[in-house]
């Protein structure tokens, strides 16, 4: 192992958009894949490990008790040029939104919907991030991962990568078994912009956007969410704290029941996704704080740090939602950061 590359007791504030102060207590910023190699085949196995992207989906409740490996990969290359599609790679190590910027300068279309995510691209599959309705999946080809026990690498295509909504084979079966080192997209040259989803419409008839490009729809997607959601680098949040319910028929008309204009959407298997944001503002959570963890006022889905808030701060604040949602609901509601 790069005995150099190690080091202990790190500050992780910058390493998590939260912007908690835990430590490491060892850390190595991992550069290639080789060096990824050695670091994992002479640590000691015995000590937990901690791979950390950009930190945007992460909740830090403590200092880390062992190795913290930032994965720092960098590098994005068009593949291949088929018939009818582009095949793009970007390294783990890249910055999620530069990167769907980059795909649409080389005029490839097929990203805008999840322009402006935080975070970085190796950590995209493992939640499959997904926005005004795209999910990564959609235009997922294949990733190259490291095994964390024998250094070895091994390729997922898309039907062993197990995606589901904000879920994958990485955040079950194979939780910490592997390291993504690089995602490969296959861009149509015939990708249909998807505008459906509520307010994007809405945003591209304010720019004036009759025959919107895919340019326009990221700019539209950027203006939503900047307007609605805060800016990690203004204010720590990790983005949505929860994941929206789904749940059966029956429970959405229990609501309905008793509320006007309950917002719902239809997904696949005759279930449906409730609006976790909404339930939350129901129960008056909207803009209000437990020390210094707070609910954001413009979108109650969206926890943040009010300066200075621990990990566990957080965790209480979010303890405290989940609690009243299901008083008031009977609705588990699941966090989707990952919780350390
Ligand atoms: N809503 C409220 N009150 C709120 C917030 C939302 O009533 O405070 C209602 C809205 O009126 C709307 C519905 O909830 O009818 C949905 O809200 P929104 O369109 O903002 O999306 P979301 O379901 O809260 C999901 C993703 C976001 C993604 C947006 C847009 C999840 C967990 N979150 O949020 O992803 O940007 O859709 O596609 O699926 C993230 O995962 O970190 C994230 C930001």
């Amino acid at each position: 192992m790069h005995r150099s590359a190690l080091q202990s007791d790190v500050d992780l504030t910058s390493f998590n958009t939260f912007g908690v102060a835990a430590r490491a207590r060892y850390f190595a910023r991992i550069n290639d894949a080789e060096e990824l190699r050695a670091v994992l085949l002479s640590r000691d196995v015995a000590q937990r490990l901690l791979i950390l992207g950009g930190g945007s989906n992460l909740l830090l409740t403590q200092d880390f008790p062992g190795l913290v490996l930032h994965i720092n990969l960098l590098g994005k290359r068009i593949v291949a040029r088929e018939s009818d599609a582009t095949l793009v790679e970007v390294a783990a190590g890249e910055n999620w939104h530069e990167f769907v910027c980059w795909t649409l300068q080389q005029h490839l279309a097929g990203l805008e919907n999840l322009s402006l995510i935080p975070g970085a691209a190796g950590a995209a599959p493992i939640q499959n991030i997904g926005a005004y309705g795209v999910e990564m999946k959609d235009l997922f080809y294949s990733l190259r991962a490291m095994d964390i026990d024998d250094g070895r690498m091994r390729t997922f295509d898309r039907a062993a990568c197990n995606f589901a909504y904000r879920d994958s084979v990485f955040k079950r079966e194979l939780k910490d078994r592997y390291v993504i080192l690089s995602v490969t997209f296959r861009l149509p040259d015939a990708a249909k912009l998807h505008l459906d989803y509520g307010e994007l419409g809405a945003e591209l008839t304010r720019m004036g956007k009759s025959a919107p490009t895919a340019q326009d729809v990221s700019d539209a997607v950027c203006n939503i969410r900047r307007r609605k959601l805060p800016d990690p680098a203004v204010i720590g949040n990790a983005g949505s704290f929860f994941k929206n319910p789904i749940v059966d028929g029956e429970i959405l008309s229990r609501l309905q029941a008793s509320h006007d204009n309950v917002p719902h959407f239809p997904v696949p298997d005759g279930k449906i996704k409730l609006a976790a944001g909404w339930l939350i503002e129901q129960c008056g959570w909207k803009g209000k704080s437990l020390g210094r963890a707070g609910v954001h006022e413009k979108h109650a889905l969206v926890l943040v740090n009010r300066g200075g808030a621990s990990g566990q701060e957080i965790l209480e604040l979010a303890r405290a939602i989940q609690a009243s949602v299901r008083e008031k609901f009977a609705i588990d509601l699941e966090p989707e950061p990952v919780i350390v």
